[in-house]
């Protein structure tokens, strides 16, 4: 045999053997002589670099190479998600819907556990493993590629199968930190004084977006895989499909189930309520799919999710404890939140020290006292809330009435309410260092400037020293003053001075959200931007004049007038631009002349697009949207809810409504793009 062939049939062998290891939990050879195989084909790759392989089993283990920075890909099929139930009339609603789309044909239900991890998509073309990605916004995602390669149970070449494997296929699933791994990740975290990780869902997140393949396949990940897409698929049963998968060495649920009735589903949900406990990862409900995929078809999707599934969440897990203290935590916006130290107790299987409180309110209606016996639920969500108190175990014993802090405990400031809020705020922004830290955080995160080189440890330490103390300071720093002499600090500095300056073309939308001007989010930052199209004009923009943008409404408008009326806001503004920050949109571009000459009337509410939206697609195709209708409109884009004294006015002047559909129908035709494009 000659080193290929032998290389060849190591890589075979060593894939069945994790896929018996890791998928089906059934090894037939022992640890060693797979160490011992593994070892033989490591040395012999090594001797034949050119026959290297990145699927090859010797690669799980991750190489080290520069990862840094996903690349964001589109979903070739959006990724999306799924409408919730809470209980059994939630559910036979669902189901009683699908009947009547179905018109009364007969249907089965394919019972599966919902995983509580993060979703994946993977592609496999002639059997490999081409491309992972995250769920990132459903439309696209992080290319993960090679921190997923690193996932046992994740095929890399799929065998020869009979019956085979389609040529291109993507596979769904979620990838899961198993409980066993989380716990002893979180207890080594804890010895060297690092922030735990709240939940299995959010350990295996931050795990699959780590930069080295090699912190992540010490990870130990596991990934189950639930929905198959392509064409060719081996079946019109979703159910079959999954045993499809499975046999080609995927790692597929063994409890799933298909129902003929509505009872039968029921009793899938009361068995699994009770025997998730004794799974080895986190779920977090039962998912409903209809089982033909012709049904499902016919059935089709919401703007979101599909009309054919259907998620049922499990109830919150309860617990109850003492609370012995209260503390207040200052966020980046100056809200402060009461939180509550209890005496740990064990809860969805972690152990829980503190719990939020949320405000001022709660804990007055809580009339909560130290030492009292508490109720803490956790719905999934990261941080467990206190839902009651047990006052019937109130004793003589029992400590002072809590009440919440009227002076800031990071900087002494007393605290502010405003009107119809819930929320107690520190007004010292300029000064209380948690507000600090945390408008920088939000400044460089993801959605915002997304400068990744600089996390809150490494703003922490910047701060401390001095370096920075607002957003516009990021842009300043030198290689040299971030290294302050170490030569082993070279290598990140320049990342970060690197990361800083390509943050110089971001797009203003999302310098507008990284402002983090309270409840501008990124969806209304887009929006403004869009609308004012640069700082100068929305700088001098009245109340009146954000109100009139689709999607402000009176808080938000106040709010961006307010952080434009303070000189500190504007002073900083001003040295984000002087550092070369986008302040402005680009012009808009058009993609197509297909609405040339036409004028447009938007009214009412729509399905697929807001209508910001659909007034850039009107833009971007040449078209021009007016405000009121007129004899010179061409027609109305008619949504749901249009008004009835507009629908009038357009029938007397003869101008036409254009449904939404119509209306996307007819930028079809004309070959535009149905989506507004982002420049
Ligand atoms: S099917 C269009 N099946 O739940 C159908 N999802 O809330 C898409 N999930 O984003 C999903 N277990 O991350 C499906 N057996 C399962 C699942 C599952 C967990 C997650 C998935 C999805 C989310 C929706």
């Amino acid at each position: 045999m000659s080193d290929q062939e032998r290389i060849l049939a190591l890589r075979a062998e060593l894939h069945r053997h994790n896929h018996n290891y890791y998928v089906l939990n059934a090894p037939e050879i022992s640890d060693r002589e797979f160490d011992r195989l593994m070892a033989e084909l490591v040395q012999l790759e090594a001797a034949h670099p050119e026959l290297s392989d990145p699927n090859s089993p010797t690669q799980r283990v991750g190489s080290d190479l520069a990862n840094n920075g996903f690349e964001h890909v589109r979903h070739v099929r959006p990724m999306l998600s799924l409408g919730n139930t809470y209980n059994r009339d939630e559910v036979r609603d669902f189901y009683e819907r699908v009947r009547d789309g179905l018109g009364g044909a007969p249907f089965e239900i394919c019972c599966e556990l919902k995983f509580d991890g993060l979703s994946i998509s993977l592609l496999y073309e002639q059997g490999r493993l081409v491309r992972a990605v995250t769920r990132g916004d459903g439309e696209q995602g992080d290319d993960v590629t090679a921190n997923v390669r690193t996932i046992r149970s994740i095929p890399l070449q799929l065998p020869d199968s009979p019956g085979g494997w389609p040529e291109q296929f993507e596979i769904r699933g979620e990838v899961l930190m198993p409980w066993r791994v989380f716990e002893d990740l979180n207890e080594e975290r804890a010895r060297r004084e690092m922030v735990l990780f709240a939940n299995p869902r959010n350990a295996a997140s931050g795990t699959l977006k780590l930069k080295s393949p090699a912190q992540v396949a010490a990870r130990r990940l596991d990934a189950y895989l639930y929905y198959l897409l392509g064409d060719n698929l081996p079946s019109f049963s979703h159910y079959e499909c999954l045993q499809a998968a499975h046999r080609w060495g995927f790692k597929v649920s063994e409890h799933t189930r298909c129902a003929k009735t509505l009872e039968e589903v029921y009793s899938f949900i009361d068995e699994w309520d009770e025997r998730r406990r004794t799974l080895p990862v986190a779920t977090d409900g039962i998912v409903l799919k209809v089982d033909d995929l012709r049904q499902q078809q016919e059935l089709g999707l919401t703007a979101k999710s599909p009309r054919w599934a259907i998620a049922y969440k499990f109830e919150a897990e309860r617990a109850r404890t003492r609370l012995n203290k209260v503390t207040y935590q200052v966020g980046r916006t100056g809200a402060v939140t009461p939180v509550a130290n209890m005496e740990p107790v064990q809860l969805a299987g972690t152990m829980v020290r503190r719990a939020s409180l949320h405000n001022e309110d709660i804990i007055r209606s809580l009339d909560l006292h130290i030492g009292d016996y508490v109720f803490v639920e956790k719905a999934g969500e990261i941080i467990p809330k206190i839902v009651g108190v047990d006052t019937e175990a109130r004793d003589e014993g029992l400590g002072p009435r809590v009440n919440f802090v009227t002076t800031c405990p990071e900087c002494g400031a007393p605290l502010v309410r405003y009107e119809g809020e819930a929320a107690t705020y520190c007004p010292n922004e300029a000064n209380c260092w948690p507000q600090i830290l945390g408008k920088i955080e939000h400044f460089v995160s993801r959605d915002a400037m997304n400068i990744e080189a600089v996390g809150p440890e490494t703003i922490y330490e910047f701060f401390r020293r001095n370096l920075i103390k607002d957003p516009s300071d990021l842009y300043k720093l030198t290689v040299a003053q971030i290294a302050d002499g170490y030569a082993t600090r070279t290598v990140s500095a320049r990342r970060v001075v690197d990361g800083v300056a390509r943050s110089r073309e971001v797009p203003f939308d999302r310098v507008l959200f990284a402002l983090g001007i309270h409840t501008v989010g990124k969806t209304v930052a887009k929006v403004i931007a869009r609308h004012f199209r640069s700082v100068a004009a929305l700088r001098v923009a009245t109340k009146e004049d954000l109100l009139a943008v689709d999607g402000v409404g009176d808080v938000i408008a106040q709010n961006v007038v307010s952080w434009f009326a303070v000189p500190r806001n504007v002073e900083l503004l001003e040295r984000l631009a002087e550092a070369g920050v986008q302040m402005e949109m680009p012009e808009e571009q058009r993609v197509s002349e297909s609405l040339a000459g036409k004028s447009i009337v938007i009214s009412g509410t729509f399905e697929h697009h807001s209508r910001e939206e659909y007034k850039i697609i009107i833009e971007q195709n040449g078209g021009k949207n007016v405000a009121g209708i007129s004899a010179k409109t061409s027609f109305v884009l008619a949504g749901a809810n249009m008004g009835p004294s507009k629908r009038q006015k357009a029938e007397s002047l003869g101008v036409p409504l254009i449904s939404e559909a119509d209306f996307l129908e007819m930028l079809k035709q004309g070959e535009a793009p149905a989506e507004p494009t982002l420049f």
